[in-house]
């Protein structure tokens, strides 16, 4: 495919990176120079597979260079809370930076801040793909790792009203339930599958990522049928056997690219201070992801 960028990198191009372990994967870098592009932005963006080990000294150096920010993915996004010189209220919310900017103070210091785009992104894709109403909903979250536990406190934060966690092992399914009575104690919470319907059934759980997977939902405990929506975090495979499962009975369903692309589309408006071309993102997304 052709470079979306009409000006060629000269001495003023900048750059944003993502860095992961591994990284090469990564869909980041067509969707964001691709807003980089349609931004008319002397920008380019990265990707580099950094050791957890090295992390500190790959965000020091970006910060050296005049990078405009990085991105964090799997497994950097706890270690980097530390390796920043300011958090913003998003990164102290959730307990993890997914962007961060460098940005120079008045006295010309170049410092970096530590933002979580993820969790809003969320309850975007949720609103937005699924057309998922969360005020008062009733929700069956499946997975309380990483992703599950912001999930599950971001959903609450949002107004949902009854949440019911699964998990393999129950005791962290237990321990995010916890945390969110301790946080909101008016929201009802409990661990294990629920009776009657749901409006959403969001997995977040890494059940589906393999061919061989079995679906992240036990059918024994709980039927698609009790469920109103369907959303899987996961984006590759498109259709998880969950997903494949919920249109088959005509449920509502939505895969989890749309998490990657808003978490993007806002770290890019943090770093331009610009609205995000939310639609070219999303092209170039489905174009490296589907082909
Ligand atoms: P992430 O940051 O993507 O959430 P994670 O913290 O490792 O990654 O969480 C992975 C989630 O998938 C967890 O809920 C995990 O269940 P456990 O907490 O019991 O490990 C779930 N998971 C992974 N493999 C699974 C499997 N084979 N069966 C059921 N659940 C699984």
């Amino acid at each position: 495919m052709s470079e979306p960028f009409s000006q060629p990198i000269d001495a003023s191009t900048r750059y944003c990176a993502v860095l992961g372990h591994p990284v090469k994967h990564s869909a980041s870098p067509a969707m964001q120079n691709a807003g980089i592009a349609a931004l008319g932005l002397n920008w380019r963006y990265l990707a580099f597979d950094v050791d957890p080990s090295n992390l500190r000294e790959a965000v020091l150096g970006a910060k050296r260079m005049g990078f405009v920010g990085v991105n964090l993915t799997v497994p950097h996004k706890l270690l980097a809370v530390e390796m920043v010189d300011a958090l913003d209220e998003t990164a102290k919310t959730w307990g993890a930076v997914n962007t961060i900017g460098f940005e120079a103070g008045s006295d010309g210091e170049i410092r970096s801040h530590g933002f979580n785009t993820d969790a809003d992104a969320i309850t975007q894709s949720l609103r937005e793909d699924l057309s998922v109403e969360l005020r008062g909903a009733k929700v069956l979250l499946l997975g309380a790792g990483g992703a599950g536990r912001v999930a599950a406190l971001k959903l609450v934060a949002d107004g949902v009203g009854e949440l019911y966690v699964v998990n393999r092992t129950e005791s962290k399914a237990a321990a995010v339930a916890e945390e969110i009575r301790q946080r909101h104690p008016a929201v009802k919470v409990s661990v294990g599958y629920p009776r009657g319907e749901v409006d959403l059934l969001l997995n977040a759980t890494s059940l589906g990522l393999k061919p061989e997977d079995a679906s992240a939902l036990d059918e024994g405990k709980f039927s698609l049928r009790q469920a109103k929506a369907v959303y899987d975090m996961i984006y590759r495979p498109a259709e998880t056997p969950l997903l494949h499962a919920a249109k088959a009975g005509g449920c509502r369903a939505a895969n989890g690219l749309g998490m990657l692309l808003y978490q993007g589309a806002k770290a890019l408006e943090i770093w331009s201070g610009r609205p995000a071309p939310v639609a070219v993102m999303r092209r170039a997304l489905e174009r490296n992801v589907y082909g």
